[in-house]
């Protein structure tokens, strides 16, 4: 019997490595199998992001996706997972409505799996959220900078914190999110420079996408990093598979193969005995 315990990372994990300078890993996944490779090649955390949305459910953008959508995903992905820390996102207005539904919805996350929950923006209304959600037992992830839930507010997918004023400005919000209870923060595309400011002002550890190197972890959309998505792949994405092609090429070979009568071939099929065989050759039903 293999008795091997695995020691599953926390938020605690987070702050330790932030505070030993160690780098975090984190990934989206959407899927059992997925998530059971990323968990398995040591990347400390999986993110069901509601970037499932476009990866996933084929919409243009993250807006339609709904809590019943995350709770699913969430409960394949969390089956798959046996060390990285699970982290859900707060789809789009399942909070900054009332803390009651906020709280509720996280709660569903939570139950689906999910060892924390991410949400988008640092309005005084959510810092208030996440204050609450904290104090009901729930670890709660910002996310600041470009933020694709406000992509209509934003008005297109644009680089934030581009000058100092409103990388301080970010800096406040950052540490507010912090000062309530958040265990970490994404920093979304902004200059490197403006992350590091941001990093380096805040106690609890920053995960960066598109906001470069000085960020106290990173994260990346799986579809992106396996050149698996159907759509624009973004300049900070630094694709390492091209899976794309590996699938349409098995596809296509597949749909010729069974078309010209190669596939199933004999290695792929089933046989009868000898004897069994002949009773079909001398049997007439009439
Ligand atoms: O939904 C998502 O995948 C995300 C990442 C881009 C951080 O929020």
């Amino acid at each position: 019997m293999n008795t091997e315990r695995i020691k599953p990372v926390t938020a605690r994990t987070f702050q330790q490595m932030k505070d030993n300078g160690e780098k975090i890993t984190m990934l989206t996944a959407y899927d059992f199998s997925t998530a059971k490779y990323i968990d398995e090649a040591g990347v400390d955390s999986v993110l069901i992001g509601d970037s499932l949305g476009m990866t996933v459910l084929g919409y243009d953008t993250t807006i339609n996706v709904t809590v019943e959508d995350m709770i699913t995903f969430t409960k394949a992905v969390s089956r798959g997972i046996k060390r990285a820390l699970i982290v859900a996102d707060l789809p789009f207005l399942s909070f900054n409505v009332s803390k009651e539904q906020t709280t509720i919805n996280a709660g569903k996350l939570i139950q689906a799996g999910a060892n924390a929950v991410k949400l988008e923006g640092a309005s005084d209304f959510i810092l208030d959220e996440v204050k609450h959600l904290v104090n009901s037992g729930i670890n709660v992830v910002g996310h600041l900078g470009f933020t694709p839930q406000y992509i209509n507010t934003i008005g297109g997918y644009y680089i934030q914190g581009k000058s100092y004023e409103n990388t301080l400005k970010l800096l406040k919000q950052a540490k507010k999110l912090e000062e309530n209870g958040a265990f970490a923060i994404v920093l979304e595309m902004m200059p490197e420079e403006s992350a590091k400011y941001i990093s380096e002002n805040l106690l609890i550890p920053t995960i960066g996408i598109g906001a470069g190197k000085y960020c106290d972890g990173q994260v990346l959309v799986i579809d992106d990093i396996l050149g698996k998505y159907w759509g624009n792949t973004p300049k900070f994405v630094k694709q390492y598979a091209n899976i794309k092609e590996i699938m349409k090429n098995a596809v296509s070979q597949y749909n010729t193969e069974v078309k010209n009568i190669i596939f199933p071939d004999s290695e792929h099929s089933f046989r009868l005995t000898e004897s069994e065989r002949e009773k079909f050759e001398y049997s007439i039903i009439k």
